[in-house]
């Protein structure tokens, strides 16, 4: 269990493990095991999607080997941190519905599938970091991902590390978690004239 410094402290009763799962980005380097780490996956399987076309697709990280082909196109302010991860993910879309048509809900959709697998992570004891900062068209290159299929984020996956590792930049940040808008910043009602006031 990590020892936030200011706890994140919800309006509202809701599952803790929101209020637990952090992007975090120190790394142990202790291998997870197949079981653990397939129900991350598992838990992105059953999200939601438009349709139900679930146009998601990861490819999984977890050998040394497979790991440096990554690294080329993460950008440096990631790589310097996330090699220590013991697994990348590289999350990315198929963009086409199964019809052929361009499936206009493919981003939102691996959105949610990100953020279910976040949670497991945080359910089976791992931290996770997304990461947009990589480059999109390098991935598909090097990964061999075809047209029509979108890269869309690089998750770091482990168990937490030791924060002196970290570069200095990113120290006090492991254990200040991020906090959020009120609710009546971004809560309406009726329309957008008026905050939903309760
Ligand atoms: C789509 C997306 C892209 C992100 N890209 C990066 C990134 O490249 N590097 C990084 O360190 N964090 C990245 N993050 C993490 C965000 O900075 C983080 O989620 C946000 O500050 C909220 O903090 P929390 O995740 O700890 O709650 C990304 C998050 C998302 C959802």
């Amino acid at each position: 269990m990590i020892t936030l410094e200011n706890k994140r402290t919800p309006l509202y009763d809701i599952n803790p493990l929101i209020l637990e799962r952090n992007s975090f980005r120190a790394y142990d380097s202790k291998a997870i095991p197949d079981d653990v780490l397939c129900s991350l996956f598992e838990a992105a399987r059953w999200s939601p999607s438009s349709r139900n076309e679930q146009p998601w697709n990861f490819i999984v990280a977890r050998t040394q080997q497979d790991k440096e082909k990554f690294y080329p196109f993460i950008s440096p302010f990631n790589l310097e941190w996330c090699k220590q991860a013991p697994v990348l993910a590289l999350l990315f879309a198929n963009t086409l519905s199964s019809d052929g048509r361009t499936n206009p809900a493919y981003d939102f959709d691996v959105g949610t599938a990100w953020g279910y697998l976040s949670l497991e992570a945080t359910r089976k004891g791992l931290v996770t970091c997304p990461m947009g900062g990589f480059d999109k068209n390098l991935a598909q290159e090097i990964l061999h991902i075809p047209d029509g299929y979108v890269p869309s984020l690089v998750i770091s996956i482990g168990y937490h590390g030791n924060i002196d590792l970290l570069p200095d930049r990113l120290k006090a940040k492991e254990t200040k978690p991020t906090q959020r808008k009120e609710l009546n910043e971004f809560l309406y009602e009726g329309d957008f004239k008026k905050h939903l006031n309760i």
